[in-house]
């Protein structure tokens, strides 16, 4: 594949595993673990065809509407997949990253993802950003206030805002905007994922549950992705 075909962002929407789960009889749990081990498997293909940056959404702010026990089982999911892979980043020089308000996570969650973060913060090959109790409106209403407060305090008028203000002040400023969208499972809507960024990004939709998204899956997105011509509005 030519190089400036390969997607330097790719953005995932991991969904089916309660579908996975249920196909076969299991609990959703099990669907959510069969889905830890795809994480894995599509972060060592990204690390291994080059691509930077890895975005994955793991857990949006609607997610808290899931029975109680759901939402700690991935909670709980969240913490020891972070703390047991960390070992692997480190060796594959992958940076872990963030997306979403942590605040609201349970304690053990959230200190296993800081220790994660804040061990890796030197790695340069791969930036895996996971997302989590993130919502894109909940992202620009976070980063607005930033921004009404910034302006404020310095007295400034609305009429020089500009988009860059906005965008520097979202939850990972650094990040570029995706190249590729991924959703698997057969839906086809972003579900309040990456709302602002994703405004000019290629969309692949497979029907593929994410527990069974594997390398040949995912190359078969890259080999769509370098089909697409981008035109940004352009001719
Ligand atoms: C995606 O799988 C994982 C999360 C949203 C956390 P789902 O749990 O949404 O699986 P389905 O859509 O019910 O099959
Ligand atoms: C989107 O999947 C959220 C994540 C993958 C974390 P959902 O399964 O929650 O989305 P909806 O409810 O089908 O839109
Ligand atoms: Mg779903």
């Amino acid at each position: 594949m030519p190089g400036d075909s390969l997607p330097q962002h790719v953005a995932i929407i991991m969904d089916g595993n309660g579908r996975w789960a249920q196909r076969q009889g299991k609990k959703r749990s099990s669907g959510h673990r069969a889905g830890a081990v795809a994480v894995r498997r599509v972060t060592q293909a990204a690390r291994r065809r080059g691509i930077p940056f890895l975005t994955l959404y793991a857990f949006s702010t609607e997610n808290w509407n899931r029975p109680a026990s759901e939402v700690s089982t991935l909670m709980r999911l969240l913490e020891v997949f972070v703390a047991r892979e960390l070992p692997s980043l480190q060796e594959n020089d992958i940076r872990l990253n963030g997306l979403g308000d942590w605040d609201a996570l349970p304690p053990r969650t959230r200190k296993s993802l800081a220790r994660a973060l804040s061990a890796t913060a030197g790695n340069q090959s791969l930036t895996l950003t996971l997302a989590i109790n993130y919502g894109g409106r909940d992202e620009i209403l976070r980063a607005a206030r930033r921004l009404c407060q910034d302006w404020r305090q310095d007295n400034r008028p609305p009429g020089a805002i500009s988009q860059d203000d906005l965008a520097s002040r979202m939850d990972s400023p650094g990040l570029p905007d995706p190249d590729l969208l991924i959703r698997t499972a057969g839906e086809k809507r972003l579900s309040n994922f990456l709302v602002w960024q994703a405004a000019y990004s290629e969309l692949y939709f497979t029907d593929v549950c994410w527990p069974d998204f594997g390398e040949e899956d995912f190359d078969l997105a890259l080999a769509a992705y370098a089909q697409r011509t981008r035109k940004f509005g352009g001719l």
